[in-house]
């Protein structure tokens, strides 16, 4: 017997019939174990650091160990929650399913389990331990007529996924009102971080303590939100980028959905997430199955390790992007509505000449869409515009290398459309008489009525026969207010998330090689479903670097730097009126999937030759930046930020060093620089393109590395004991290289 093993006396455990089954799942430094003690519904015994080899007793420790003793006034078995939460088992919080039949039962489930599959083979054996894997469970309760198939993956990243589907199994339909998975964290991880956020300042974080009740975070916008959840983390107290042991959850879904975190007064922790289901929306007949979305969940020693997880599990996908991601213009703030085919092949002629790869025209050239009023849902170019199509700017634009993109937002509509006046019944509305207020003037079109997804389909597959285009902007900009059938009055939010899932994969099948922008009033669709089917995201409609130093540093908490849009604009900022150098702009803008959206006609000589350089730069880096490792330094409540991008065995790096705000002492600061090897001798450089840094006080090492060619540096020396801090005005930046010369000598 192990020395670990605590015998449980099986009196103590709630009786149920069927096997005893326990799984241990271990990759990238993650175990995850299964407990399936006497068929009852899995429990998670552990998800966290990996246990390593643990043999059957090792493993009946560890799930034995996981059982609470009985407490007074409480069930008289040890309280054992499942991955989907049920009072059957003694578990007082927040159930994972519940639903309803006609006659008011079936809200009470007792699931167990009947069969095990793991990578698609029948589990017989009590022990199982294996590496990444899918676990498949068949759960049931027969005498409600519920049937669930759980499937909990640990995918090769050390990431963790789950997702369930009900079936109803019964006679009469069943009212699904919430279908939520759930982790366990330790009672130890106190705190949590998530975020909020609003139409151009997306993914602001926001910390509590983890106390008893539920913080809740619903979505109710049917799409993902500016201020969505993104990654739901709980932690040891003070847990930075780079320490504290973290667990975070991911609920990959672009319409209604929740992230909670739940504690009861046992001191039981769980995280969770699933599809925000509204009154009457699911409604199952007989035979009838519902799936819900993916919970993702990561564990790390810090939030870069969290981060690494989700980046590794994208960049593993066999459709990921190529890391040479186009550079990208985007004519938006530089022309808005103005769309004039002299002005545009202009400002294609510029871009062609600074490097730029594609150009995606925006907003405005379809039907009457001359500004936000009119014409939205009318996927037809314009004659008035565009008198000979968008053909002649097209094979400009084709001609002169660049790939062509274009703008499309297919669930909506203004009122004052074609297709508005001819289908008013294909808006969303709750009743045929009662219209939901506008918003940016517009309306959501039902792409679950089926004439009205073709409809769409076939006016966005027109263009895109007729044109060679390479790449969509996918915009969605509003929140779904009482989103219903209109004839009808049934709440379709979670019908129309599948449908507008359903055009994308249309379009990318009819069109392979298509690639689209999940836009949404800047970024709120960011989410991982959303992904599956798309190939970057718009950040925020707000471009000032120094609000994205913020933005981009979160939204990569859970997307790697090559999916995340990222534009050098002019240098006063249309959303913040602040003004930028085109130093701290570009080298802001530089961590992601670089663009220009700026009026070059209106830009000097001087800039658009520093810009160039700036291509150049990114061009020469973007293999590093979109395989490496995001890291990003704890710097307390420093006014200098210093994130950077690691190459997979730490030979090669760039660091940014951005000061957000003025500094409250005088300098007297370190930089310490995450993720290089401490074994290793590193030259630093720094990078100067354009003009000095403002404010810049360099010292000592900085000027010796600037005068020659760079400056020989133990690893050690940058990662632990640091590189004293240059002085810099607030909004300036710096950015360094680093390259692996060689080994310390010992
Ligand atoms: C949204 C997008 C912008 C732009 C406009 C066009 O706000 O986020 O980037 O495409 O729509 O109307």
């Amino acid at each position: 017997m192990s020395p670990h093993r605590i015998p449980v006396d099986p009196a103590v455990l709630a009786p149920s019939p069927g096997a005893t089954h326990r799984i241990h799942l271990s990759a990238a430094g993650v175990s995850v174990v299964l407990d399936v003690t006497d068929g009852r519904l899995p429990a998670i015994a552990h998800w966290g650091a990996a246990l390593g080899a643990l043999g059957p007793e090792g493993l009946d420790a560890v799930c034995e160990a996981a059982v609470e003793p009985v407490a007074n006034n409480a069930v008289d078995v040890p309280v054992r929650i499942g991955i989907i939460p049920q009072q059957s088992d003694g578990w007082i919080g927040r159930p994972g399913l519940s639903g309803s039949r006609p006659d008011g039962s079936g809200w009470a489930p007792r699931l167990h389990t009947r069969t095990l599959a793991l990578n698609e083979l029948p589990v017989t054996a009590a022990h199982v331990e294996t590496g990444a894997g899918t676990l498949r469970c068949d759960l049931a309760d027969e005498q409600l007529g519920l049937a669930v198939a759980l499937e909990v993956e640990l995918l090769a990243s050390g990431l963790l996924r789950m997702r369930a589907a009900l079936t109803n199994t019964g006679e009469t339909p069943y009212a699904l009102d919430e279908l939520t998975v759930t982790v366990p964290v330790p009672s130890d991880a106190d705190e949590l971080l998530d975020f909020a956020g609003r139409w151009a300042k997306e993914r602001t974080p926001q910390r509590r303590a983890f106390t008893v009740g539920t913080h809740l975070r619903e979505n109710r916008r049917g799409r993902t939100g500016p201020d969505a959840a993104h990654v739901l983390h709980a932690g040891r107290p003070g847990f930075g980028f780079r320490h504290g042991e973290v667990w975070g959850v991911h609920t990959a879904f672009s319409g209604n959905h929740r992230h909670l975190a739940e504690q009861t007064n046992t001191g039981a922790r769980l995280l969770g997430g699933g599809e925000l289901l509204l009154p009457g929306e699911l409604r199952l007949a007989p035979g009838q199955q519902y799936r819900g979305p993916w919970l993702y969940a990561s564990y790390g020693e810090g939030l870069d390790a969290v981060a690494a997880r989700f980046h590794r599990h994208l960049r593993s996908r066999p459709h990921h992007v190529s890391t040479r991601r186009p550079v990208t213009l985007n004519v938006w703030e530089a022309v808005y509505f103005d769309h004039d085919l002299a002005r545009l092949t202009d400002l294609a002629d510029r871009a062609a000449a600074l490097g730029v790869e594609r150009f995606v025209l925006d907003d405005g050239w379809f039907g009457s869409r001359r500004d936000d009023t009119s014409g939205l849902g009318d996927w037809v170019v314009s004659d008035d515009v565009w008198p000979d199509g968008l053909g002649p700017l097209i094979d400009h634009v084709t001609d002169l290398g660049m790939e062509f993109g274009l703008w499309f937002e297919p669930e909506m509509v203004n009122e004052d459309s074609d297709v508005a006046r001819a289908h008013p019944e294909w808006i969303m509305a709750p009743s045929p008489d009662r219209m939901p207020l506008p918003s940016r003037n517009q309306q959501v079109l039902n792409l679950s009525i089926p004439a009205a997804f073709e409809h769409v389909l076939g006016q966005m597959n027109a263009v895109l026969e007729t044109y060679d285009i390479g790449y969509l902007k996918w915009d969605h900009n509003r929140d779904l207010l009482e989103a219903a059938t209109r004839s009808s009055g049934h709440a379709a939010v979670h019908e129309q998330t599948l449908a507008t899932y359903r055009l994308m994969d249309a379009l990318k099948q009819a069109h392979p090689g298509l690639e689209i922008e999940s836009c949404s009033s800047g970024g709120a669709r960011v989410d991982l479903e959303v992904l599956e089917r798309t190939d970057r995201v718009w950040v925020s409609d707000c471009i000032d670097p120094l609000e994205r130093q913020q933005m981009n540093r979160w939204t990569s908490q859970l997307i790697p730097l090559e999916l995340m849009g990222s534009h050098i604009a002019s240098g006063r900022s249309h959303t913040t009126g602040r003004l930028h150098t085109l130093g701290f702009r570009a080298a802001s803008a530089l961590f992601g999937h670089l663009g220009i959206e700026w009026d070059l006609a209106r830009a000097s000589e001087a800039e658009l030759a520093e810009l160039r350089e700036w291509i150049t730069l990114f061009t020469q880096h973007r293999e590093l930046l979109f395989t490496g490792d995001l890291v990003r330094a704890d710097r307390g409540e420093t006014s200098l930020w210093l994130h950077g991008v690691v190459s997979e065995h730490a030979d090669e790096a760039l660091f940014t060093l951005a000061a957000v705000t003025r500094s409250g002492e005088s300098h007297q600061e370190r930089l310490r620089f995450p993720g290089l090897d401490a074994e290793a001798l590193y030259r630093i450089r720094p990078l100067q393109i354009g003009e000095r840094p403002s404010g810049l006080g360099a010292p000592a090492w900085l000027r010796r590395a600037a005068d020659a060619d760079g400056l020989l540096v133990p690893g050690a020396v940058l990662v632990r004991s640091g590189l004293a801090a240059p002085l810099l005005d607030p909004e300036q930046a710096l950015l360094f290289s680093l390259r692996r010369e060689g080994e310390r000598t010992r």
